[in-house]
């Protein structure tokens, strides 16, 4: 996975537990998108040789399991998943500096002794269904967007590789961390495309001139009636040579 052609930027969100409709999906987009995100409706139905089934149909994967443990326990986690060879795996940036050092140093462990590529450890800032009144409610110090850069800086300083985070917050969070720090990004939308639940959406090409690293994009592909021709076009948009005239 590089992040160097426009279509490699592109992953794909594939939300479901049906391990036959997210590989047909996967073989369908291999070589049109970067990766496709796994999250944990597929892993808590499919497990491990779910993920190893989507992994053969050839595009790298994104294992979105937000791991939010003690430092211990998430070390094990991360070590467990190393052998699946995600190219992205995540984990909460609120569950602190020696559980995100921990995640970081048995990532580089785990690869070292297995002989695999090390996954990126990308930190989950504030979800986007949080607002100021939740954090508050669980006791964490907003606003939201605040709150957001404290904790991808405490990621960025703990070892991790970069963060998610909400199209409103690339450009400052490019500003703090600076240019070798992961911006991968949710809430895209080509203009063609609903909007569904997202509520602040940027198109692809404006994620991308903003500062982003990755796109997340799941339904506008996954829902399309011909998701290889969505895909497609979202390569096209941002400027695919492969794509020209697509
Ligand atoms: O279908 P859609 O493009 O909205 O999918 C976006 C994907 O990104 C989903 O897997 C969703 O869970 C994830 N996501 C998000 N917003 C966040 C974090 C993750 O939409 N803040």
């Amino acid at each position: 996975m590089t992040s160097a052609d426009s279509a490699s930027k592109i992953i794909c969100a594939i939300d479901t537990g049906d391990p036959d409709e997210a590989e047909s999906l996967g073989r369908a987009l291999a070589g049109r998108v970067g990766a496709v995100k796994l999250g944990l409706e597929f892993f808590t139905a499919c497990g491990p040789t779910g993920v190893i089934r989507i992994a053969e149909g050839g595009l790298p994967v994104f294992l979105d399991l937000k791991l939010h443990d003690i430092p211990n326990t998430v070390a094990g986690a991360v070590r467990a998943a190393v052998p699946l060879c995600p190219a992205l795996l995540t984990i909460h940036a609120s569950g602190g500096p020696a559980m995100l050092r921990a995640a970081a140093a048995a990532a580089a462990t785990a690869a070292g002794e297995a002989d695999v590529p090390r996954p990126r450890l990308l930190g989950i800032t504030v979800l986007t269904s949080l607002d100021d009144d939740d954090l508050a409610a669980v006791g964490q110090r907003g606003p939201a967007a605040e709150q957001a850069r404290r904790l991808a800086a405490l990621a960025q300083e703990s070892g991790l590789d970069g963060v998610v985070c909400s199209p409103r917050e690339i450009a400052a969070l490019r500003d703090l961390c600076g240019p070798g720090f992961l911006l991968v990004v949710p809430g895209i939308r080509p203009d063609w495309a609903a909007a569904d639940d997202q509520k602040r959406v940027l198109t692809p090409a404006e994620a991308v001139a903003a500062g982003a690293d990755y796109l997340v994009i799941g339904r506008p592909i996954t829902g399309a009636a011909d998701p290889l021709a969505a895909a497609r076009r979202i390569g096209a948009e941002l400027g695919d040579p492969a794509e020209a005239g697509a």
